[in-house]
Order: C-alpha cells, then structure tokens, then sequence
C-alpha cells in the first residue's frame, strides 16, 4: 500500500509538482467539484475579516493565527483553480470567482458588528471546528480517489491542512473565558453548521464554476438543481474511513466520546444518508 507523504505546513504554489499532471487522468465528475471548491476556497477573506472582528480583542497572536488561517484557504482556492485550469483550459478562475462573488454573499460578511451569529465565541469556533472536519475529510477523500498525480498532491496538502485548522479552532475554543456551552447547545451548534452545507454557497459556486457565462441565460441557477448536482459530483468519492473520522472529529467538538455511542449513530446515520443521496 502506497504511504502518504507527510505534508508541513506554510507550503507554497512553488512547491507543488505541477510538471506531473496528466490530462488522461482527468475524471469529469471530480474536476467539476474541483473548480467548485475552488471558489469557496477562494472567497476566505472576507471569512477572516468576520472572525478578526469576532476576536479583536483576543491578543495579536489569535489575529495572527486569523490572518495565516485565511491565507492557506485562499492558497487553497488557487491551487485547486490552477489545476482545474490545466484540466480545462476554458475554466478561468478569477473570472468564476467574479460572479460567484457577484450572487453570493451571506449576511453575516456584510455586517461590521463584533458578534458571531452563532451567538457566542464558543459558538464560532464549534461551527469552524465542524466546517474544518468537513474539508479535511473531504480532500482526504479526493486525495484518495484520484489517480491525477498533481491533484493528488494538492489534494493531500489541503487536507493537512485542513486538519491542522481543526486543531486551531479547537484550541482556540478551549482557551475562551466564556462559560462552557451545554451539550445540546453544541450539539444544536454543530448540527445547524451541517445542514448550512445544502446551502446557497455550495450550490451556486457548482453553478458559476460549472456553467459558463455566455449559458446563464438559457441554463439559469435553480438552488435545487445545482445542489443536487455538487452532491452528486463529490458524494461517491467518500469512503467509510472518511465519514468516520469526520463524525468523530465533531462529536469531539461538542464534548462526547468519539468512539462512543453518539458517534457510531450519527456515523451510520451520514453514511446511509450518503448512499442514499449517490443511489
Ligand atoms: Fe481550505
Ligand atoms: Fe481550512
């Protein structure tokens, strides 16, 4: 069995393989889910302008954490945009990333108040925490499908990533002076983050990455339909392992026992919603 290299952080663009990629490789499905990603990934600023409000007043180190934070997720965004560029050369990532910005925008980035809109600074970092779990078993899962040598690598430095984000926002939530939530608070918190994931922000950036300007008129976004076709696209690349670890990463956030019976549930439930969503 091939070991997966171990990838450190604070990585550049530089330091990827890029001479490796090869277009034979290239699965459809996975490269529109690619130039999705891409452009969620992307649009971290304005995610780090919200949380530096949050914590203004937490001491430069937790700013500074805030702002390396969100330059490894705009890294992200450009190195899965650059591969998909490669992929399909008609795919331009700046100019997706125009009018993904352009329609979506949720309300909370537009705001300048200093509150979480999950109503506490626990509250944020457990719905960081669950969004982090999600991308980290998300890139490990595609690091684990592809066959794309390039897509491999970018793939398996993201999910490092993403894990090592997890443990920043976990640390960050055990270090809040604020009283500890209670256990169905975090569990409401966590669940509530997860269900945001059948919103308009994965939908629409399926839609603006997969379908090209000079179509907008005759193929228009309907929420539903692109939903549906972002889960479709990334649904069928997890496997077991990675649900798993997901479910055990949030059940930890919220305080339970991951290996306990709150975490086999929600696991077996995700997973059977999962093979009933790619069916
Ligand atoms: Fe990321
Ligand atoms: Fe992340």
């Amino acid at each position: 069995m091939a070991v997966s290299p171990v990838y450190k952080q604070g990585w550049t663009m530089d330091d990827v393989h890029w001479e490796l990629f090869d277009p034979q490789k290239v699965d459809p499905a996975m490269l529109a889910a690619v130039k999705a990603a891409a452009l969620v990934e992307y649009n971290a600023p304005d995610y780090v302008s919200y949380l530096k409000r949050i914590f203004h007043d937490s001491g430069p180190a937790t700013l500074a954490a805030i702002e390396q934070w969100g330059e490894e997720e705009s890294q992200h965004g450009r190195a899965l945009g650059r591969w998909a560029e490669m992929a399909d050369p008609d795919f331009k990532l700046e100019d997706a990333f125009i009018r993904f910005r352009k329609g979506y925008t949720p309300a909370h980035f537009q705001d300048t108040g200093a509150e979480s809109v999950r109503g506490s600074r626990r509250g944020e970092m457990i719905a960081r925490c669950v969004v982090e779990s999600g991308t980290s078993s998300y890139y490990s899962a595609i690091r684990d499908a592809t066959e794309e040598p390039v897509l491999q690598e970018i793939a398996g430095r993201i999910a490092a990533d993403e894990y090592r984000h997890y443990k920043l926002f976990y640390d960050t939530l055990h270090a809040q002076a604020e009283p500890d939530l209670g256990f169905w608070k975090k569990l409401w918190i966590a669940v509530s983050r997860v269900r945001e994931s059948d919103d308009d922000e994965l939908a629409y950036a399926f839609y603006c990455a997969n379908v090209p300007p000079e179509k907008e008129t005759i193929t228009p976004y309907k929420r539903s339909k692109y939903s549906k076709l972002s889960t479709s696209a990334s649904m069928t690349i997890y496997h077991r392992k990675h649900i798993q670890k997901l479910v055990q990463m949030v059940v930890k956030v919220i305080g339970a026992d991951p290996h306990g019976w709150l975490a086999n549930t929600a696991e077996a439930l995700l997973w059977r919603r999962l093979q009933a969503k790619v069916a």
